[in-house]
């Protein structure tokens, strides 16, 4: 304890066990845009990553001490978690942050959320006593996202030598939108965050927002003490073009070929691609939607497309994610019923997580649809350019953090426009070879103008800069 010079804090770590019948943990990769940005900090000699046990395995691994070095996983109690990361977190702020409300019913913040709130306070104090435990005098320590709002605020208090930054992964809500908390929340979470040094974000939009809102409910003078600060993440073309090339991904591309098939005329489908958690802030629904209507519009392309949508198990902890799932397979189902064919199935559904069949995914992709409702920046925009292997068209919501670098080079469309977002996979579709060729390499360069190590080290400068 009190050793480590460099700490990051976020929800979900790097690692995630899982046991198996005959007692033995095995260790996989952690999920999302966050841990993917943070990889980087594996080079940092001394560091400590702070995380929860997201699961049986992963306290089972507390319980018997098995970890990675420079991981520290916190043991917080089940039920605590749940409402913290389930009611708090997932449901509430996440929904804020990504204006998923539907206002006339929810949200209603009842004694219920009082309960959860109460968790969520004891789940951030957890962070941050165990922090205080590890970080060396004068220690930079980078906290990360909305779970972790108020640690900031409750580490100053008990370390006030420490420079502390925090970052948001996702989009920060219009004032408007972020007053649906109960004041004395909307209040906690903004001095929690301001309680850093530095608060970053992935866009200036974002920036601004969060700013706006702290003005709102603070007061005027609400950002004298911290810094706003910009790190747009881009994606790690290294990793991504080693690994896309391994064997596993060369099996998974004869495999989805196969399913694609090929046109009457002979020639291999278009496969138009999405690869997303199943979350409701993707707008998968209206992309099959858009699909459909673009089978509607321009009949030359049946049997010449098929939808590949990767759509990964989420936050299944949460009944709206599991309708949400449900609903995604059964207007899937729909569109095959409609219009499949004996040889032409025009959805191809993945619902199981598969990170080789992703870059299968990737690689062969004429187009990538990605149309979030919101997002705070959406790697898999950046991830297909640069792995592609003949181009891709980009069509991509305007409301993705990724838009400011990226679109300029895609089709961007309003993502509740299923209409517009139809016209824009026909004019993808339709792109002639070699300018989807150029405009791939164009976007390939803007999304890798930032990767995940160089965006980690600038935030570590501008907090020691402090
Ligand atoms: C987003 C959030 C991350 C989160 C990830 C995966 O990218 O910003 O903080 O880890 O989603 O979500 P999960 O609930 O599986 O951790």
């Amino acid at each position: 304890t009190h050793s480590a010079r460099i700490l990051v804090a976020s929800n979900r770590g790097p690692i995630t066990y899982t046991e198996d019948e005959s007692g033995a943990l095995t260790a996989k990769r952690g999920g999302g845009g966050l841990v993917s940005g943070l990889s980087a900090i594996d080079s940092e000699a001394g560091a400590v990553w702070v995380c929860s046990a997201l699961g049986d395995g992963d306290r089972e691994a507390v319980r018997r001490g098995v970890g990675e070095p420079g991981v520290r996983m916190l043991d917080i109690p089940a039920d605590v978690h749940h409402a913290a990361y389930n009611g708090v977190a997932n449901s509430t702020l996440w929904f804020v942050h990504h204006m998923l409300y539907q206002t006339p019913l929810e949200p209603s913040f009842d004694a219920e959320f009082r309960r959860q709130w109460a968790s969520y306070e004891t789940y951030n104090r957890a962070f941050a006593e165990a922090l205080a435990q590890e970080a060396a005098d004068g220690a930079s320590v980078l906290v990360q996202d909305y779970h972790l709002t108020l640690v900031p605020r409750m580490l100053r208090d008990l370390r006030p030598d420490l420079r502390i930054g925090h970052f948001s992964h996702t989009p920060w809500a219009p004032v408007d939108y972020f007053r649906l908390l109960p004041d004395d929340v909307a209040a906690q979470v903004l001095d929690g965050i301001l309680g850093a040094d530095r608060a970053a974000f992935l866009t200036r939009r974002w920036a601004d927002a969060f700013s706006e809102c702290a003005r709102a409910v603070l007061g005027p003078d609400a950002l004298s003490g911290t810094r706003i600060g910009v790190h747009g993440l881009g994606a790690d073309a290294d990793f991504l073009r080693a690994r896309a090339h391994e064997a596993d991904v060369d099996d998974r591309m004869a495999a989805l070929r196969e399913q694609i098939g090929t046109a009457p005329d002979g020639t291999p489908r278009r496969a138009v691609v999405r690869v997303d958690r199943t979350e409701l802030s993707k707008n998968i629904v209206r992309g099959l939607h858009a699909y459909r209507q673009l089978l509607d519009d321009r009949p030359t392309w049946r049997e010449r497309v098929v939808h590949l949508a990767l759509a990964y198990p989420s936050r299944q902890d949460l009944a709206v994610y599991r309708d949400y799932m449900a609903e995604v397979q059964r207007v899937a189902d729909d569109i095959n019923e409609r219009y499949g064919t004996p040889d032409w199935t025009p959805v191809v559904l993945h619902l199981k997580d598969d990170f080789a069949r992703s870059l299968a995914a990737y690689r062969l992709a004429d187009v990538a649809l990605v149309n979030p409702i919101r997002d705070g920046m959406n790697l898999v925009a950046k991830e297909v350019p640069v792995v592609s292997d003949e181009g891709c068209a980009l069509v991509l919501s305007r409301e993705a953090g990724a838009y400011e670098e990226l679109g300029d080079d895609s089709m961007v469309v309003n993502p509740y426009d299923v209409v517009a977002t139809a016209a824009a996979l026909h004019e993808a579709l339709s792109l002639p070879p070699a300018e989807r060729a150029e405009r791939t390499k164009r976007l390939a360069g803007a999304a890798t103008a930032l990767p995940p190590t160089q965006w980690f080290l600038d935030q570590l400068r501008a907090l020691e800069g402090a």
